[in-house]
């Protein structure tokens, strides 16, 4: 990866922890690293990792804060100056989970507060975080014409999943909010794509596999770093043609 100023959400544990640990380590780790938690004194791994790494840069966020956007948007760019934002990665995500249960709720325990949350924070912030940054991700893409299309110029990169999927729908019962906001956050991609092409910025949504995380329970089949080394190896090698698409961890195209 090669990528100058970078935004992960949900970075404090899970695929997002694992995601900045493998950027801060690679040949040519980002100028800026934006990692964003909801309580950053309480993100023990992100402070650790930022005494010995002064490009990582932790930022206070909850998702469904939509009102404190444009404060981050300023903040990032008192980082970044002129630069702009080349990758905004939205990977915080939640999924109802009733106790007991790998993931998911029984419709007939499901409260309309925990799917309209579900919804808020898979969909609904990932979209308004684009129009938020659309600003630096324009400036991104002016500043590096000399690049392709794709995540080192500006882009977006949704992780999603194939719960969200019609294709790769499979019997597991009981998990409306999580496939509803997945399902809505492929068409969002392919929507942005579609809308900022002229921009020349890039739009993919990414399935992680099924990772071992608090989200994916103990019987995910990669670990986090095995699923981030995937996606990382695939997402630069993704172009225009990608745009607007779902793709898997390993480069695999997906049906919605
Ligand atoms: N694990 C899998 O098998 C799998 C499969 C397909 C897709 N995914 C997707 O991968 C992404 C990362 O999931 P994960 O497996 O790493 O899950 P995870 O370990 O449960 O981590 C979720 C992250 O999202 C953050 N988050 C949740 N709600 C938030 C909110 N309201 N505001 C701010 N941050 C919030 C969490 O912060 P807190 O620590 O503050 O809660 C945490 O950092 C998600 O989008 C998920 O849907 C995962």
């Amino acid at each position: 990866m090669n990528v100058k100023n970078v935004l992960i959400t949900g970075a404090n544990r899970g695929i997002g922890l694992a995601m900045v640990r493998h950027l801060l380590e690679c040949s040519t780790p980002p100028t800026t690293l934006v990692a964003t938690c909801r309580d950053p004194a309480k993100a023990d791994d992100l402070q650790k990792l930022a005494e010995s790494h002064k490009n990582l840069k932790i930022v206070k966020l909850e998702l469904k804060n939509f009102s404190d956007y444009p404060k981050l948007v300023e903040t990032v760019k008192s980082y970044t100056g002129s630069e702009g934002l080349n990758l905004l990665i939205n990977n915080g995500g939640t999924c109802e989970k009733k106790p007991g249960q790998l993931f998911g709720m029984p419709l007939e325990e499901l409260d309309v507060e925990v799917f309209r949350d579900v919804l808020d924070v898979n969909t609904t912030a990932p979209l308004y975080l684009v129009k938020a940054f659309l600003p630096l991700l324009k400036k991104a893409a002016e500043n590096n014409k000399s690049k392709p299309v794709g995540i080192s110029r500006a882009g977006v990169v949704n992780v999603s999943s194939i719960l969200g999927t019609m294709g790769g729908f499979t019997g597991n019962p009981d998990i409306y909010g999580y496939r509803a906001s997945k399902a809505a956050l492929n068409m969002v991609t392919k929507a942005l794509a579609e809308d900022y092409k002229k921009d020349d910025i890039f739009f993919v949504a990414i399935h992680p596999g099924w990772v071992q995380t608090d989200l994916g329970s103990e019987a995910g089949y990669l670990t986090s770093a095995e699923s981030v080394n995937h996606m990382f190896a695939t997402l630069p090698t993704l172009t225009v043609e990608h745009s607007g698409t779902l793709v898997s961890y390993d480069g695999s195209a997906m049906e919605w």
